[in-house]
């Protein structure tokens, strides 16, 4: 029998947005890619952004833009790796602006290599840029967070979060510690401090990522890549975030794995 939906039986399908006006961010690796698109569009919904990375110059052209649309941003130079660089990139933001509310953990590289080419020095960068990074601003505005009983901490893991991929064996070492750490401190900032943390898992996206293999194998197969798949454009992915933050406060999405639809792996 066909069930017929009527005024009693139809759920309550009006949404709630969180209204994200007003609210500051800060977000690394803002300087391209993913976080320069997060950027602008947290912007446009009346959020402060702090943009933060290493390259200045790409950073004002993007505050540039976003001030010329309406929007706020402040310029945060910004090495992830060097902690005293974060806390004082952290303090000039609450310093401008009075607080902190969102955190964008998205800086990170990915060069990939076969673990017996012994490219040492890329191995170490990845882990330094791509979990002590994410715990060095995780630690730096914690405090904040934890003080104003509020927050959302948004982390960039991957797809390689979850499977690992030859020639990609540290940057997936290196994603999964940021799937493993980003559930551990959901479980103990979530209830304990009304901190929200979500983990975001992205296939391949058409940003400057791949530009940094040094590795010609590697490198070619990569570009390879976008004649088989349709690559996500970083605009999804920062649709994913705002999705995450908009949702009502009492929910937390935890995990999001966003793939382009014909990406068969
Ligand atoms: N593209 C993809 O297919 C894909 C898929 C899954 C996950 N991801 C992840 O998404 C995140 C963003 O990458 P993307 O794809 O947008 O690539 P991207 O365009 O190369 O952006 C990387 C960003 O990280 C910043 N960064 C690198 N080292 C830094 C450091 N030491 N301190 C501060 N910032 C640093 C870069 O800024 P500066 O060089 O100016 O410092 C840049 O803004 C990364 O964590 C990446 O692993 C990407």
């Amino acid at each position: 029998m066909r069930h017929v939906l009527t005024s009693s039986t139809t759920p309550n399908l009006k949404v709630t947005h969180m209204n994200l006006n007003g609210k500051i961010a800060l977000i690394t690796g803002a300087s391209s890619g993913i976080g320069a698109a997060t950027a602008t569009k947290l912007a446009a919904q009346g959020v402060k952004v702090g943009l933060a990375a290493r390259r200045v110059d790409r950073l004002q052209q993007l505050a540039e833009q976003i001030r010329a649309a309406g929007g706020e941003a402040l310029v945060i130079e910004m090495d992830v790796v060097d902690a005293a660089s974060v806390d004082a990139g952290v303090k000039q933001l609450v310093d401008a602006y009075g607080a902190i509310d969102i955190v964008f953990n998205n800086a990170g590289l990915m060069p990939a290599s076969d673990i017996e080419s012994l490219k040492t020095d890329e191995w170490h960068r990845m882990v330094d840029v791509n979990i002590k990074g994410l715990l060095n601003s995780t630690a730096a505005v914690l405090p904040y967070l934890r003080k104003q009983r509020s927050g959302h901490i948004i982390n960039t893991s991957s797809i390689a979060g979850r499977k690992v991929f030859p020639g990609l064996s540290v940057y997936c070492a290196t994603k999964h510690a940021v799937s493993a750490f980003s559930d551990g401190l959901r479980m103990e900032v979530g209830k304990k401090h009304n901190i929200r943390v979500t983990c975001i898992q992205p296939g391949a996206v058409d940003t400057e990522l791949f530009e940094h293999v040094s590795d010609t194998h590697y490198r070619e197969q990569m570009e390879g890549l976008r004649d088989q798949v349709t690559f996500l454009k970083a605009s999804d992915i920062a649709d994913t975030v705002l999705f995450a933050l908009q949702v009502p406060e009492r929910v937390n999405v935890a995990e999001l794995f966003v793939l382009p639809i014909d990406q068969p792996w």
